[in-house]
């Protein structure tokens, strides 16, 4: 939700703040917006409703001179997305500039003081109310540039990550985080900062994650300086960054999402190469030392990865015979649940900064769980709040639809399953064997269900046309329809419903017709037969069938209007291999009907706002 981008330094800031801003733009792309400090010494700040391409046509043949700046993308939370609510906010002089991701829950308060002060706002947010804060306290109480800002932060309650330039301080960028993430950059004689680390990659590879509550100085030609926002001096722990910068480009595919479900042999190679590192090499006993405590386990998650955390309660429950709930974050966090000294919770999340899953991990740590974090960006605020991780090494992901960050979480939770299924006694030492050597083999059947690619265009087909559309599946795929309902209607706006198949005889099997296609998932389990049944019941509806089998299948295939097959493996490992060809779909769907792919509309992928 918003990303922050900032430059100070030798070079000219433009190209680095949009850059980055493009970088960032999974993260909301209501509206941009950049300030400079020119090198006539002016604050000039150009901003557009839309995307950063708008930005960038608003700004041509302006003057965009200076080394110093900062700059936004926008999700709405307060206001429209409009031009007037786009960032950068100035304060009512218009020395002060501001950007911020998060929301200020006082903003309401603050207001009203303000404007008994004479102040004015131009826009709906609550972002203006802290620049206008900011410059209020310089007024009244005389405060420098860092003073203001500190102090200004010490009054407001909410979520921020803010980066703030003073026109009088034409050396200085302030910026500060609090529940929202922002990383700052140090190359040489110059600094960076982001939302992420996506926008310093390329420059530097030397970051450092800023931890809630913590403030920045950073002055051109100086060190940085590091404090907390009530003042206390902290020392800057540098880490070192590596990011294929590749991995950030398109890479010659039209759209992020298909180059990510595509990379899926590599970044689930990658996965499990460091997984299986983990999980039984040196650092295991951190990892199982905390398990092993468990008399119950609660996963909480949200979106694709609660889909995630769904597969691993059948894989948990079946393979290491431990009570599996799961639980949305944004439930969990506010419905008082029962917290019992043995439960152990897992966080899932591909960015780490889901703002749902990082307070129902601070809430149920306070209540003396313990929290193991599954997560794929290195360094981002669930890890860190968590005590111990095991990352998911999918790389980045930017399409807003989250595709190789599901594959590469289900092979984490499938593969820990296993383990300490083998650990418990509850999966022998040859079952271990053999399912291990088989998660070997995923990332190469990955690449043949991609080659199927002309199959799951035929179904889109049938599927654009189509007002709404029902996924089923049983067993560990009922989750897997629940994920690729999700994405068809993420991308390609059409309502879907994932069901688990037994259940559409207690009401879905009513909305059955030539227009309400069912998506099945019949790769083959314990439970084929029922679920041959389930298809049979559709078919005597005259509904239409458009299924994912196992290669070689005859029933459902026969009965299917059209099918994609899938290589075998052990159920439990299927939903890792169902789901490809479901991305595909949704993927083939939505470029039919003309959607934009990797930014739908109303979304972004890193929901860091409740
Ligand atoms: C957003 C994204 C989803 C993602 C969910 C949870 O809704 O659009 O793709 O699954 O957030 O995000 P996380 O980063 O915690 O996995």
């Amino acid at each position: 939700m918003c990303g922050i981008v900032g430059y100070i330094g030798k070079r000219q800031a433009y190209p680095v703040l949009v850059k980055g801003l493009h970088r960032l733009e999974y993260r909301g792309y209501d509206s941009a917006g950049v300030a400079l400090i020119s090198e006539s010494g002016s604050l000039n700040v150009y901003k557009s409703q839309g995307k950063v391409s708008d930005l960038e046509d608003t700004a041509q043949n302006r003057d965009l001179t200076g080394c110093i700046g900062i700059a936004h993308t926008r999700w709405a939370t307060h206001g429209e997305p409009g031009f007037l609510n786009a960032h950068p906010h100035l304060s009512q002089s218009g020395r002060l500039a501001i950007v911020h991701n998060g929301i200020i829950e006082n903003y309401a308060a603050l207001r009203e003081m303000l404007l008994d002060h004479g102040y004015t706002f131009r826009s709906e947010t609550d972002t203006e109310v802290v620049v206008q804060l900011i410059e209020y306290l310089q007024e009244k109480d005389g405060l420098p540039f860092v003073d203001s800002v500190q102090r200004a932060l010490q009054m407001v309650e909410g979520s921020y990550a803010v980066a703030v330039l003073d026109i009088r301080r034409p050396d200085t960028i302030v910026a500060a985080r609090k529940g929202s993430p922002l990383v700052v950059g140090a190359g040489d004689d110059e600094f960076f900062l982001g939302s992420d680390a996506s926008p310093i990659v390329g420059y530097t590879d030397r970051v450092i994650y800023l931890d809630d509550e913590d403030m920045v100085v950073l002055r051109q030609g100086t060190d940085i300086t590091l404090m907390s926002i009530r003042g206390e001096r902290k020392t800057p722990q540098i880490r070192r960054v590596t990011m294929d910068v590749s991995q950030l480009e398109k890479g010659g595919y039209d759209h992020f999402m298909l180059k990510e479900i595509c990379e899926q042999p590599q970044s689930l190679r990658s996965c499990l190469q460091s997984v299986r590192q983990t999980l039984t090499g040196p650092d295991a006993e951190h990892v199982f030392s905390l398990l092993e405590q468990a008399d119950r386990v609660i996963i909480t998650a949200c979106g694709t990865s609660w889909h995630a955390g769904l597969v691993a309660k059948y894989a948990i429950e079946r393979m290491a015979r431990v009570p599996v709930e799961v639980d949305y974050a944004s439930e969990f966090r506010y419905r008082q649940p029962v917290i019992n000294p043995g439960d152990v919770v897992i966080a899932v999340s591909q960015s780490g900064e889901t703002a749902d899953t990082l307070a129902a991990i601070g809430m149920a740590r306070k209540q003396g769980a313990k929290v193991l974090s599954v997560c794929n960006v290195i360094g981002s605020s669930i890890p860190r709040s968590s005590d111990v991780v095991v990352y998911t090494m999918a790389g980045p992901e930017i399409g807003v639809a989250s595709t190789k960050a599901f594959t590469a979480q289900a092979a984490t939770l499938t593969m820990l399953a296993i383990v300490w299924g083998h650990r418990r006694g509850t999966v022998s030492g040859q079952d271990y064997d053999s399912l291990m050597s088989e998660m070997d083999t995923l990332p190469e059947l990955v690449g043949r269900v991609l080659d199927r690619k002309d199959d799951v265009r035929a179904m889109a087909q049938t599927l654009s046309f189509a007002p709404s559309c029902l996924y089923i599946g049983r067993g560990c795929n009922y989750p897997v329809a629940l994920e690729g309902a999700l994405k068809l209607k993420e991308i390609s706006y059409i309502h879907a419903e994932g069901y688990p198949a037994a259940e559409m005889k207690h009401g879905p099997i009513a909305l059955i017709s030539q227009d309400m296609p069912v998506v099945t998932v019949a790769t083959e389990s314990a439970i084929y037969d029922k679920l041959v049944s389930n298809v049979q019941e559709i078919r005597a509806r005259q509904g239409r069938v458009m299924a994912v089998v196992t290669e070689g299948d005859t029933e459902v295939a026969r009965m299917a209007d059209r099918c994609v097959a899938v290589p075998q493996v052990t159920e439990c490992l299927s939903p890792i291999l169902n789901i490809v060809p479901l991305q595909l779909l949704s993927y083939y769907v939505a470029c039919l009907k003309g959607c934009d792919v990797d930014q739908p509309r109303n979304l972004a992928k890193s929901v860091t706002v409740e």
